[in-house]
């Protein structure tokens, strides 16, 4: 079946209804668009566990800061229609900005305290608008089940506390990360890197993949590990580190020994790209 495209949030109501009606489940994947192997493991998923699943396709622009690149992020309507209809998704909504935030929009969701490290220290309105945008998606698909991805890990964190927060009625599901050949972890961001920036940013995975070295190996004091993470970021001359953190997951705590299940985030600019990178690790 081809899969339905829709720029209304009431054609999305109205179908949902039907599909109520008939007590089928509803998985929700969503997405900015210019859909990778990534994205398509979530749809994937989505479609294996739902009677129906919706991909929204949407840049957010609030979730952007005025310096950051709302007007650059790569699009693609066309295969992004393809890969869903491949792997089986049942409806796309793609509104514009103006179907999601009227002129006087006044409404903002926001979550404390876990939105303010990671992220959140260079991106400092970025999980407003995420949560914003989440929760209008959450209602407007009636979703029972939603699919995020680990990549965005902060994100997955965030989220989470904030359907516990605010009730809502809604599954989160958390994905593995999907990444290229060489570790690179795939992202619509990695089309801004030239050939030679492409190269330099495996170093995100390389030292990530030390720190969990250093944890296999029995390492457990945060300062030891973070300090190693670093100086092999740091020894790739194009890369230049905004983070390398070591939390408690999922609660993004500070943590000076390691004990129980642990976030590794890296966010690192090639050049002037912003690419971030994490693992979870338990023992
Ligand atoms: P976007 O960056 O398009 O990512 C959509 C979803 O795909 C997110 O849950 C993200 O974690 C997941 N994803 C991206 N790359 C992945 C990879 N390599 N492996 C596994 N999953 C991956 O995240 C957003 O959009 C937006 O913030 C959004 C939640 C849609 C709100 O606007």
């Amino acid at each position: 079946m081809a899969v339905i495209v829709t720029k209304t949030v009431d054609e999305v109501r109205s179908l949902v209804k039907e599909w109520k009606r008939k007590g089928d489940t509803i998985g929700l994947v969503p997405t900015m668009g210019y859909l990778h192997e990534g994205h398509g493991s979530l749809i994937k998923r989505a479609v294996s566990e739902n009677d129906k699943v919706i991909v929204s396709d949407f840049v957010n622009p609030i979730q952007f800061a005025p310096s950051e690149d709302l007007s650059t992020y790569p699009k693609d309507f066309d295969a992004d229609r393809a890969l869903c209809e491949e792997l089986g998704a049942d409806l796309i909504f793609a509104p514009e900005p103006s179907e999601m935030y009227k002129e006087d929009f006044s409404t903002h969701v926001d979550v404390s305290q876990i939105t303010e490290g990671l992220c959140g220290k260079s991106r400092p309105t970025h999980f407003r608008g995420v949560c914003t945008v989440v929760s209008k998606l959450f209602h407007i698909s009636g979703a029972n089940r939603a699919y995020f991805g680990q990549k965005d890990a902060q994100q997955l964190a965030v989220v989470r506390r904030m359907v516990r927060d605010l009730n809502f009625d809604i599954q989160i599901i958390g994905c593995p990360i999907i990444r290229e050949d060489d570790g690179l972890a795939k992202s619509s961001r990695n089309t801004y890197l030239d050939d030679k920036e492409r190269k330099a940013a495996t170093v995100l995975y390389r030292a990530l993949s030390e720190g969990k070295n250093l944890l296999d190996g029995g390492e457990r004091d945060t300062g030891v590990i973070v300090e190693k993470v670093q100086e092999i970021i740091e020894s790739e001359p194009m890369a230049k580190v905004d983070y390398v953190e070591l939390l408690r997951w999922d609660s993004l705590e500070n943590l000076s020994l390691v004990d129980g299940p642990v976030l590794l985030a890296v966010a690192v600019y090639i050049g002037r790209t912003r690419l971030i990178d994490n693992i979870v690790y338990s023992d």
